[in-house]
């Protein structure tokens, strides 16, 4: 017989929504285990977006999940949308007087663990969750396989699918791990980090004859920046000069700091939704429920706003026994899910160009980018849903 772990929330997968859901539960008296089949090293080491919504730093901060946010982390007031040779500026303060946080993924990531691993969270690293069990029953199980092969399974009140879209859990919850609705899109985000001094105080997203790019920060001496590629592209292709003229070609009006690229890396995106989050007694959050092209960066802001929702119902189920909150989780969660499925759509589809883009589709896209910069409604559009809609209940 494997052996058995029995706690109330089996969470499957130490990302930001696994990570920060037992965070919360933890401080509501709620016991979880969470596992992931990474390491430690491979999950603080893993350059993800820098994005933080105001919302995902106030509640980092309230909660007790990342005191160096604010202190590490740069607070941006607005953006810069570039396009026809002109930066246009979205003033975030000025429109709502909201802003987001420069603060890269993978360090929210070490806040958690070291949260989680200081309270004494049961945090295993390597071990793989290889199927759920009993899904409609009230005690479900995860079957799984530690670091050194060994089997042991988890029973639990709730299972939480925390894993990403290759997870085991949005197979277990729709049927297939294709069970959603989804979009591809023709090309590619190439990722460089640098080591120069930042070219712009603000991002700029910029929509070029020659393609998308965007220029972001990490630091005073680091710098991170993408440019539109093709979705077989290699990153071995390119030598540092032709990455350098690639970025800079697509920033016309800039001129770039350049200095030594020290890693470089190709995203591939797609748009995707579940079909189901919710069977019984399993519940998707994060990337497993759902996948967003980066442009806008709301990937980790939306398994943030999973967590808020997921975490409410289920101290009313597993405190209170009251299982309405669980049954409205899918629908309260698609609200927000589809809003920025949209925003990052959008953003995408009026910044890229893409091998079908005709001459008319070109010049309206300029048109569109001029409707959104020349009016304070669509300035204050973006600018709502850049920093982030309001977490429900926060
Ligand atoms: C970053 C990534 C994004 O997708 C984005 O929209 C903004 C910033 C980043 O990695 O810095």
């Amino acid at each position: 017989m494997p052996d058995t772990i029995r706690t109330r929330v089996a969470i499957i997968g130490a990302g930001p929504a696994g990570l920060l859901l037992s965070h919360l539960l933890a401080a509501s008296g709620i016991e979880s285990v969470v596992i992931d089949a990474r390491t430690r090293e491979s999950i603080e080491s893993t350059i993800r977006a820098g994005i933080l919504e105001q919302g995902t730093v106030e509640l980092l901060e309230s909660s007790g999940a990342s005191s160096r946010v604010r202190i590490d982390g740069n607070r941006h007031e607005g953006i810069e949308l570039r396009f026809a040779g002109e930066g246009h500026r979205i003033d975030f303060a000025a429109q709502i007087g909201r802003a987001v946080w420069l603060y890269p993924q993978h360090e929210v990531l070490k806040d958690l663990i070291a949260a989680r691993l200081a309270e004494g969270q049961d945090l295993r690293f390597g071990a793989r969750a290889e199927r759920i069990e009993d899904a409609d029953t009230d005690r479900p199980r995860v079957v799984c396989v530690d670091a050194d092969g060994a089997p042991f399974e988890i029973e639990a009140d709730f299972v939480v699918g925390a894993d990403g879209s290759r997870g085991v859990a949005r197979a277990a919850v729709t049927g297939s791990r294709a069970g959603g609705y989804s979009r591809e899109y023709p090309f590619a985000w190439f990722g460089i980090l640098c080591e120069a001094p930042p070219s712009s105080q603000e991002l700029i997203y910029s929509n070029s004859p020659d393609g998308f790019a965007l220029i972001s920060q990490r630091s005073d001496i680091v710098q991170r920046m993408y440019f539109q590629c093709d979705r077989e592209d290699d990153t071995a292709a390119y030598t540092e000069e032709q990455l350098w003229e690639e970025l800079q070609r697509r920033v016309p009006g800039t001129t770039l700091k350049e200095g030594p690229i020290f890693q470089r890396d190709i995203l591939r995106f797609r748009s995707f939704v579940a079909h189901r989050l919710l069977d019984n007694r399993v519940a998707l959050i994060g990337d497993a429920a759902h996948t967003v092209p980066p442009t806008g960066a709301k990937g980790m802001n939306l398994a943030v706003a999973d967590v808020v929702i997921l975490e409410r119902a289920l101290r009313a189920l597993l405190q209170e026994n009251d299982s309405r909150l669980i049954e409205a989780f899918p629908d309260a969660a698609l609200k927000r899910i589809w809003k920025a499925q949209h925003f990052s759509w959008w953003m995408t589809n009026m910044l890229h160009l893409t091998p079908e883009t005709s001459e008319f589709d070109r010049m309206r896209q300029l048109g569109e980018l001029r409707t959104v910069v020349e009016s304070d409604a669509g300035r204050t559009y973006l600018a709502e849903a850049y920093t982030g809609w309001p977490l429900a209940g926060l």
